[in-house]
């Protein structure tokens, strides 16, 4: 199972911090965001890493996070010129996944959940995840019949079907590299992961599992806020505020 941190972006909802650097790269009480989404990965067993980046501020990237060495990973980079979609990360990543299974997390996506077992009974085809939020038209949304089977995926519908949202985690078989190349750009210029879902999905591919524990999409102030508060109480808990 490889692995893919997608930190590319512009960001200009959090100017003017981002300004100067990447979303991915602000603090998050005590670490840059992008170790959040690194640490999902390397507590779920992933070590082989991409680390897909906009251009302006890659240099940052390779200076905090360098060879992997220091993670007892190894991580590999690539540039996205432009935000073409969370679904382009595969096209951008096709050598660097080979002939693998690959697990992508947004690099602005914070979870406080275990996915290792999830990850390590994946097989084939797709494996996303939800959870019950209060503003489902801001995410993609997945509608469950009683039997808990998907009806529907869509992306931030004006009027969602249900409160679950398609959190920022995705594992699929190596075929998303040829579902990434066989999409068309959505209205708003992207390629979207959700007409990869809903390819599997047609398949019958595609398994949605539940999640708890807190989940920040950290791309707005307020829930960049919030992710600071949240690690900010749970490091003091547990005794580790000084590192
Ligand atoms: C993206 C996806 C959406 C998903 C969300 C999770 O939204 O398109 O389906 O629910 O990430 O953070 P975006 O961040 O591009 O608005």
């Amino acid at each position: 199972m490889k692995g893919i941190i997608l930190a590319g972006g512009r960001a200009t909802r959090l100017r003017p911090l981002t300004k100067i650097t990447s979303k991915q790269l602000l603090p998050v009480y005590n670490k840059p965001m992008i170790f959040y989404p690194l640490e999902t990965l390397l507590r779920a067993g992933i070590r082989d890493i991409l680390i897909i980046m906009a251009p302006d501020y890659a240099g940052h990237f390779l200076n905090l996070l360098g060879s992997g060495k220091d993670f007892n990973a190894r991580f590999s980079y690539e540039i996205q010129d432009e935000p073409r979609g969370l679904a382009d990360a595969f096209k951008v990543g096709e050598n660097f996944i080979g002939d693998d299974n690959v697990t992508m997390i947004l690099g602005d996506n914070i979870f406080d959940y275990d996915f290792t077992e999830s990850i390590a009974s994946f097989e084939r085809g797709g494996k996303v995840f939800a959870k019950e939020v209060h503003d489902p038209e801001r995410f993609g949304v997945v509608e469950f019949d009683e039997q808990k089977n998907v009806v529907s995926i869509e992306e931030k519908p004006e009027s969602p079907k249900s409160r679950f949202a398609v959190v920022g985690i995705y594992i699929y078989d190596n075929n998303v590299i040829e579902h990434a190349k066989s999409l068309q750009p959505s209205a708003r210029g992207e390629i979207e992961i959700t007409d990869i879902n809903n390819i599997y999905h047609e398949k019958n591919e595609l398994k949605v599992e539940l999640i708890d524990g807190i989940w920040e999409d950290a791309g707005t102030f307020d829930s960049l806020l919030a992710a600071n508060n949240y690690w900010a109480k749970k490091a003091k808990e547990e005794g580790g505020q000084n590192g």
